[in-house]
């Protein structure tokens, strides 16, 4: 149920703003309340006298208008709302969000709001897999911004494929979702994950290290929290900001990062998805290394550094309930994953292809392959955020489980 919750609806111009009607009578037999902008384009398509009827309430599509704005301005149009929902969201509102313009009054409240926003696309194929529209979108979901479809089927334009606006009903159970707290389902579970790369030290002013961002392991961490798991992301240096609603831990090297993992005292869950150095300098130097003349250059001894993921794998009373390693292989994938997961001892690897022409260190997408003992499952190429979030929601339903499925898996 929506009751109480306030919806501001933007309704572009597409031939889907049809369903746009279906939706506000939807959202509002769930006890919400609609209001409405409708852009000039989207007036094409449905009347504002409809959208009246069905919200009662005004429509607003005038950004300059005197009366609109000493009555309800824009900023106030989104203060008032609890969710922001663009449906239909055509590809031109969607590169104006992207590209952050105020050329009319849903623009603008979109530039404006601190609101979650909602968009439901809908657009000809062609325009939904244009490589404009690729980037606008993955620019949208980085910011945060929710999609819900488009859906594949039969088009106005006797085209058939992906960008039909999703069912009014569909829409209206994203927005319930969205509104309504989320089922917690690993509250009460603690969790540990590793992200970003280990730096180890040379010198005081040169490390070995490597390409990755973190994003992966952060997204992991964000999603175990929004799953209600008590969450330690313990981060290697990386540039992307801390996630909100969980404990983050810098650290450089490798020992440290394993000192933060045992420091984080009993847990259930663990996903090692740093990228941790294999080796560090056998014996760094506590000053920087000066070139001398006429002499041959330093040669660097290399040992190896703990591995993390082995050492909270090992059996024991101290060991998570559940263990996900990370398997990065440029050749061999899967073979070499599945052989990683008997190595280091670990309930479940994803393992994923990091040759530098898939772009997946420092990229926004992710193809991976779930290894357990059950088997290998290929997952879609997905985004990091719903890598993650897949991931998450497969470690609550291992917890779900009764016991005798976890051990049959
Ligand atoms: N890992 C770790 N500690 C290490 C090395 C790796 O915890 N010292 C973890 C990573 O976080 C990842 C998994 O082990 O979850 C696999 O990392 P990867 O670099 O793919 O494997 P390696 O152990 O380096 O094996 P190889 O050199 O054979 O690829």
């Amino acid at each position: 149920m929506l009751k109480g919750k306030r919806i501001l609806l933007i309704v572009a111009g597409g031939i889907a703003a049809f369903k746009s009607l279906e939706l506000i009578r939807r959202l509002r037999e769930r006890g919400a309340s609609v209001r409405c902008v409708l852009t000039d384009a989207g007036a094409k398509f449905v009347t504002p006298l409809s959208l009246q009827a069905l919200t009662e309430d005004r429509v607003y599509s005038d950004m300059f208008s005197l009366t609109d704005e000493s009555e309800m301005g824009h900023i106030q149009l989104s203060r008032d709302a609890d969710l922001l929902v663009v449906a239909p969201a055509t590809a031109n509102i969607l590169a104006r969000m992207a590209g952050g313009l105020a050329d009319d009054l849903a623009a603008t409240v979109l530039l404006a709001t601190d609101k979650p926003v909602l968009v439901a696309p809908a657009m000809n194929v062609r325009m939904w897999t244009h490589a404009a529209t690729v980037a606008n979108v993955e620019t949208l979901k980085q910011r945060g911004i929710r999609f819900i479809g488009p859906n594949d089927g039969a088009m106005a334009c006797n085209e058939f494929g992906p960008g039909r606006m999703s069912e009014p009903e569909e829409i209206a159970d994203a927005i319930e979702g969205l509104l309504v707290p989320a089922e917690r389902p690993l509250a009460g579970k603690r969790a540990v994950v590793t992200s970003g790369p280990t730096r180890e030290a040379i010198d005081p002013v040169r490390y070995i290290s490597n390409h990755s961002s973190g994003k992966q392991g952060h997204a992991i961490a964000s999603a175990l929290a929004a799953l209600g798991a008590d969450v330690t992301l313990v981060s290697g240096p990386v540039v992307i900001a801390d996630p909100p609603g969980l404990r983050t831990v810098h650290v450089d090297s490798a020992d440290q990062m394993l000192a933060a993992c045992l420091a984080a005292g009993r847990i259930d869950i663990a996903v090692c998805a740093a990228a941790v150095a294999d080796w560090k300098a056998a014996r760094p130097s506590g000053s920087k290394i000066k070139k001398k003349a006429g002499m041959a250059p330093p040669s660097l001894e290399l040992t190896p550094n703990p591995d993390i993921l082995a050492t909270l794998s090992k059996p024991g009373p101290q060991r998570p309930a559940l263990v996900v390693g990370f398997a990065a292989e440029t050749e061999n994938l899967v073979a070499n994953a599945i052989d990683k997961r008997r190595r280091k001892g670990c309930d479940w690897i994803v393992a994923n292809d990091v040759s530098p022409a898939v772009g997946t260190f420092g990229g926004e997408r992710n193809t991976v392959h779930l290894i357990s003992a059950s088997g290998v499952e290929d997952w879609p190429t997905l985004a990091k955020g719903e890598v993650a979030m897949r991931l998450a929601g497969r470690i609550a339903l291992h917890f779900g489980q009764p016991p005798k499925a976890e051990a049959a898996e």
